[in-house]
């Protein structure tokens, strides 16, 4: 694959692409994939937190335009970001609701009283079948995960949300695309649940620590994943 750019450097594990690259310039390369689940740079994130980033609605916007191929979009965001970033989502693509990603220990963000994410869906959704004929509003609550144990990027989504979020945003034999995939923690649930996923990640850094988890989502699957799956 070649981008305008012509920087791109890919790793392939297990059935996890993973691209370092700018999105903007990559998804119109991509095919194969069935859902997009991200959660992309948000408005009012802190200055400077992602460099080169000056408007997280064009970004988003200018990279979902080119995700064509996707039949349900799943945006994950804070409850404190500001979801009129939402209006990038592709018109073609109907709203179906909103989900709640909860933590069992709320946290402190200024003045705002954490404790839960959303989810915002979009598109067709999954077939219904056994298990899974209602589109549940909220997510069980997640642990917060111990600071040692998390990935070093300013903000690492739990692990449980995310698998969740593809058990509902896509289906077994789907493959699942992150074009905002951070420290990979939407692969590193496809991959436990064994979905096939591409990710994106502009800085190289992120790009290495979701490379390192992926390897050890496959080194280390989890039993009770493997029951979830379904082929
Ligand atoms: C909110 S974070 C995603 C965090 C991720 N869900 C996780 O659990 O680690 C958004 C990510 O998008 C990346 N990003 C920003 N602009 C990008 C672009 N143009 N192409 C690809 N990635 C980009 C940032 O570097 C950042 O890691």
């Amino acid at each position: 694959m070649v981008s305008d750019s012509g920087f791109i450097k890919e790793r392939v594990i297990g059935d996890c692409r993973l691209i370092l690259g700018d999105s903007r310039e990559i998804v119109s390369y991509l095919e194969g994939y069935d859902a997009v689940i991200t959660d992309p740079v948000w408005p009012n994130a802190p200055q400077g937190m992602f460099p080169g980033v000056d408007n997280p609605r064009d970004l988003l916007e200018d990279v979902l335009a080119h995700c064509t191929e996707a039949q349900r979009i799943a945006i994950i965001m804070r409850c404190d970001s500001d979801p009129r970033i939402l209006s990038a989502v592709p018109e073609c693509l109907p709203f179906v609701r909103v989900q709640m990603l909860e933590y069992a220990v709320a946290g402190r963000m200024g003045r705002i009283l954490g404790g839960m994410e959303t989810l915002y869906g979009y598109g067709k959704p999954i077939p219904v079948r056994e298990g899974q004929r209602l589109i549940p509003g909220r997510c069980e609550p997640a642990q917060p995960t111990k600071k040692a144990d998390r990935p070093d990027h300013p903000c690492p989504r739990s692990l449980h949300h995310m698998k969740w979020a593809v058990r509902w945003w896509s289906e077994p034999g789907e493959t699942v695309l992150d074009p905002f995939m951070g420290s990979g923690t939407t692969l590193a649930a496809c991959a436990a649940l064994g979905r096939a996923a591409v990710g994106i990640e502009i800085d190289p850094d992120y790009f290495e620590i979701a490379c390192g988890r992926i390897e050890e989502a496959y080194r280390q699957p989890d039993l009770f994943d493997a029951l979830l799956r379904v082929s």
